[in-house]
């Protein structure tokens, strides 16, 4: 298992945007049917490293390979066409338009009338919905509902099954859970479970320990633009991880803090009121 070409790897990648430099020499790789949690506080660089991963920008230094070769991604496309999705923080999806019709954007499947080409809307519907709950999501039943009226994690869970059933290799969520709630991002935990058991490289960028620990099998945490640790499932506890992403101060540390800079202003003396 551990010598099987990753399906995605990034050698010592930079990036910088004039004199500052966002990204130094990232390196992670990501096998089929695996999960790489990439955690890091704000600021650390993630989003960077995403847009890097589809194609929206190019690094400047360092390759990405994918089965091994190295391969460039001057657009979008480019990533798109290799089979990488990336499902953004609330789905990506048009909340006017309705399930079936949102599931087939930009691949619709069409039917033949004379001269006339049609969006099939009952076939359309027909397969998202069979896709959709093929991934669990058994609450969708009705293509013509309109996205508008799906919960934050129907959206995200809709996005994936939708990039899992148009042949997506990888997948990259970035940060799928953070405005959900308990119930909901447990909801999205098990669609990326699912993802990951059909064999999907999945990349989940979160701040969220918990739910890296849920569905992780490699972690890398990301501090200030570069790798500050790079390991397993059941390497370190939560509180470990938890401290590493803090920047290698320790949760006891930024609590001793804030009681040293509370203790003064407590005790401030108030001025005499007039
Ligand atoms: N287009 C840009 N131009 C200049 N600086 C940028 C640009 N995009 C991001 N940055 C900087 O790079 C750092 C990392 O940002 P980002 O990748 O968005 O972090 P994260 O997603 O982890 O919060 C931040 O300091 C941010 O200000
Ligand atoms: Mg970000």
């Amino acid at each position: 298992m551990k010598d099987k070409t990753p399906v995605l790897e990034l050698q010592d990648i930079d990036m910088s945007f004039g004199p500052i430099d966002v990204l130094h020499e990232i390196s992670l790789k990501v096998q089929e049917g695996e999960v790489l949690c990439l955690l890091g506080d704000n600021g650390a660089g993630k989003s960077t490293l995403i847009k890097i991963l589809c194609g929206v920008y190019k690094p400047i230094r360092g390759a990405i390979l994918m089965d091994g070769s190295q391969v460039e991604f001057n657009r979008p496309r480019d990533a798109a066409d290799r089979g990488i999705a990336t499902v953004h923080q609330f789905g990506g999806t048009f909340p006017l338009m309705s399930i079936g019709r949102s599931f087939f954007v930009g691949v619709e499947p069409t039917k033949k009338w004379g001269p006339f080409t049609f969006f099939d809307r009952k076939k359309a519907n027909e397969i998202a919905v069979k896709a959709i709950q093929d991934f669990g999501i058994t609450r969708i039943d009705d293509g013509n509902r309109l996205i508008g009226g799906l919960s934050g994690g129907e959206r995200q869970s809709l996005a994936i099954a939708r990039a899992v059933h148009f042949g997506a290799r990888v997948l990259i969520l970035d940060e799928p859970t953070a405005a959900l709630g308990v119930k909901q991002a447990a909801h999205v935990l098990r669609i990326v479970n699912e993802a990951k058991r059909r064999g999907l490289a999945v990349v989940f960028i979160t701040h969220q320990v918990l739910h890296a620990m849920a569905v992780g099998d490699h972690f890398a945490v990301l501090i200030r633009g570069g790798i500050a640790a790079d390991f397993r499932k059941g390497d370190k506890t939560r509180e470990e991880i938890t401290d590493l992403m803090a920047g290698g101060e320790t949760t006891e540390d930024l609590e001793i803090e804030f009681a040293i800079r509370d203790g003064p202003v407590e005790g401030r003396p108030h001025s005499a009121a007039p």
